[in-house]
């Protein structure tokens, strides 16, 4: 008898606090619900222009975004004449460490069309794009370094940018790798330090088990969809001048041009 009233007893007093329990959740969700608040890309009555979204502060800058050093940034100053002006400069020390990075974006994201030398004749190029720039050739050479870094930030012709893909930083170790690798393809045995042993490409190959073409100059396959058109003066729409002088990139001359192309 007193057993079972207890249990009762124990039973309200568990169902009061499932109750009040309840109550204090759903208070929750309800405040948490109607507060007043913005919701992105919504509109809202709250201010005159009725934007929820709001503009930057004018003259403010949020934390984290104060890009002082405008050359790091842009890879341009402002010349003499009020241009933009590229220089032949890094924004910062050049490490073995920033030449490892620039080296393995740059396999990344400029081989498939420049090739790992960066003579332009990368897989998409041997299956039809646009022939990407040679970095060897004189007019590559004589540019500027930071033209490499702002190239890879706004795109050039053809190519299309790599701003997303690339922070800053990473933009500047591949320009400085271009370099590097611009030296590697012009060196001459004097280049090497002494003591170094230079191997024949030749002999690499061998050693390697690679065809005996590995060694012989690379041209694009004659089966490469050329964008060049025939007549080198007409451009096609939308494709910037190509470089007939190009020596590095061999069109065959039996070639017809694409007549798709309008
Ligand atoms: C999808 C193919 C493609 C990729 C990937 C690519 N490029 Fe290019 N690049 C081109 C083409 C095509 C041109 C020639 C543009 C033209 O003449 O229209 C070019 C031109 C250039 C030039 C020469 C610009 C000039 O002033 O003549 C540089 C430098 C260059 N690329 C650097 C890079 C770097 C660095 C990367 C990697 C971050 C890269 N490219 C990735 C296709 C590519």
């Amino acid at each position: 008898m007193e057993a079972n009233r207890l249990n009762g007893i124990f039973r309200q007093v568990a169902a009061g606090s499932g109750l009040a329990m309840l109550l204090f959740v759903a208070g929750c969700r309800q405040d948490m619900q109607n507060q007043p608040k913005l919701i992105p890309q919504r509109g809202t009555e709250f201010f005159a222009d009725h934007r929820g979204a709001r503009p930057q502060v004018l003259n403010t800058v949020a934390r984290g975004q104060l890009h002082e050093d405008s050359y790091f940034y842009t890879g341009v100053v402002q010349g003499a004449n009020g241009y933009r002006e590229e220089q032949n400069l890094m924004p910062f020390p050049v490490t073995l460490d920033v030449l490892k990075r620039g080296q393995e974006r740059f396999n990344i994201y400029c081989t498939p069309c420049h090739s790992r030398v960066g003579n332009g004749m990368g897989a998409i190029v041997e299956r039809g794009y646009k022939p990407a720039a040679n970095l060897h050739d004189q007019v590559r050479l004589a540019q500027p370094l930071s033209h490499y870094y702002y190239v890879m930030t706004h795109g050039y012709g053809a190519m299309p940018d790599y701003s997303a893909q690339l922070t800053p930083v990473d933009r500047w170790a591949v320009a400085a790798y271009i370099r590097a690798l611009q030296l590697s393809q012009a060196a001459s045995e004097k280049d090497v330090p002494a003591g170094v042993q230079v191997k024949n490409l030749k002999d690499v190959a061998a050693e390697e088990h690679l065809p005996a073409g590995f060694a012989e100059p690379w041209a694009l396959p004659s089966s490469a969809v050329q964008a060049y058109p025939n007549d080198v003066k007409q451009g096609y729409p939308a494709m910037a001048p190509a470089y007939p002088a190009d020596p590095a990139i061999k069109i065959p001359a039996s070639k017809p041009a694409p007549a798709a192309v309008k």
